[in-house]
């Protein structure tokens, strides 16, 4: 996994011989995992064309604030909302000073300026731009608004010249971009999450499924991309939306959730076992509709895998986390579930209610672990999901 999985990079490109390099740097912050989208300033284009990094990055490249198809598609605002950082490589020593001075007047000043994200620079200029004073104002005003500033570094330049300017390497723009993500208290982890019912066929018409809506394990996805995780998501059919910036795949059977399940573990550092998998599938599958024939109708169930057993019985497996959907006897039926299933833990919650578990908007939950009992009140799936995940991720 790489060190900028899931991250959403807006990469600036100002007027400099340096453009060149930011070719590189695109290809560099997507082998790091990373989305790259480019804005060019207007002297940018003068060294590097959009179409060279519309086709390395794989998204339209933004040049100008005043393109009305541009800004229909994602203007400015969106572009500023939609970026976990800015990156602007190189930075021209004009752009710096214009960055300083507030102003707004051409695109990638303006979403720097709209940006809630981390804006970073990596300088590019003459060593004898570099060295005036103006440059150094402008670099620490910056640098006290809580700009990063990557760079330079010492060398030769195009002019000839030797010395303090040279825009950073791509891949150490990147090295120096990861420490400002490190804050996810599940950064550089992997994590697979089941959700929602399967569906186990009886005929082509019918299937044995239960009533679990997906909501819960959505919720644990979305918590768990949100702290940082490289984070895939087995769910049945569910119908729920895929959670921004997770791995989607769609399963309908037991054994395909196990099949898929057991694919994802390799690197997988949590586990959490959130759907209402079918204990029980019909022994045989009619190929065509049954037909109602007498009044009764016996069906021959047999067991389905058991696939949290299956993850938590691997000889180098994830921290392994179940749910246990009680209708009695919560937390001894949970820990019973715990220990024969060899659980790190079970979050344990009463179906029996309507208010809480299946297709429910909230729950309440137990977390039932080795080292103890811990009860959590009635929270939204949403809220409940994000407690959920700082808890888990502090058993890694
Ligand atoms: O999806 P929602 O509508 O939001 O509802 C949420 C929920 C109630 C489904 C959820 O909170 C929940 O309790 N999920 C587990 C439901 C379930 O199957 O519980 P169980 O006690 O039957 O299974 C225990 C554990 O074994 C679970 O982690 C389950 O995913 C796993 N299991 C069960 C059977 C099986 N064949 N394979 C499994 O991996």
């Amino acid at each position: 996994m790489g060190s900028l999985t899931n991250k959403r990079v807006l990469l600036g490109v100002t007027g400099g011989i340096a453009a060149y390099k930011s070719a590189d740097l695109v290809r560099r912050l997507q082998d790091a995992g990373a989305e790259v989208r480019v804005v060019m300033t207007p002297a940018a284009r003068e060294f590097i064309t959009p179409l060279t990094m519309q086709a390395l990055s794989g998204n339209p490249v933004h040049t100008s604030l005043l393109d009305t198809d541009a800004e229909a598609a994602m203007g400015h605002i969106e572009l500023a909302r939609w970026a976990d950082v800015v990156v602007v490589a190189p930075a021209s020593a004009d752009f710096i000073a214009k960055l300083a001075a507030g102003e707004g007047d051409n695109l990638l000043l303006a979403v720097c300026l709209a940006t809630p994200a981390q804006v970073a620079i990596a300088p590019a200029m003459n060593q004898g731009m570099w060295g005036k004073q103006s440059t150094e104002d402008n670099l620490h005003t910056l640098q006290r608004r809580g700009m990063a500033v990557f760079g330079p570094s010492e060398g030769s330049q195009a002019c000839g010249d030797v010395g303090l300017g040279r825009m950073l390497e791509p891949l150490d723009i990147v090295a120096a971009l990861v420490p400002l993500f490190a804050r996810g208290v599940l950064s550089g982890r992997k994590v697979v999450i089941t959700a929602g019912p399967t569906r186990e066929a009886i005929d082509p018409v019918r299937y044995i499924s239960n009533h679990s809506s997906g909501k819960m394990g959505y919720a644990l996805a979305e918590a768990a991309a949100e702290a940082g995780a490289d984070t895939w998501l087995v769910s049945g059919p569910t119908g729920l939306p895929c959670p921004d910036r997770v791995n989607l795949v769609s399963v309908t059977t037991a054994q395909e959730m196990l099949d898929t399940t057991l694919g994802l573990m390799n690197g997988c550092d949590l586990f959490v076992g959130a759907a209402a998998v079918a204990d029980y599938r019909p022994k045989k599958q009619w190929s065509q509709k049954i037909k109602k024939h007498s009044d009764a109708m016996t069906l021959e169930l047999e067991k389905n895998p058991d696939i949290i057993a299956a993850v938590s019985a691997l000889p180098s497996r994830p921290i392994t986390i179940g749910f246990a959907a009680e209708t009695e006897h919560l937390i001894e039926n949970a820990t019973k579930k715990r220990i024969a299933k060899r659980l790190d833990g079970v979050i344990a919650n009463d179906v029996s209610r309507s208010d809480i578990g299946f297709n429910s908007d909230d729950n309440q939950v137990t977390l039932v672990l080795d080292s103890g009992i811990e009860e959590m009140p009635v929270l939204s799936k949403n809220q409940l999901a994000r407690v959920l995940i700082d808890r888990l991720a502090q058993l890694l």
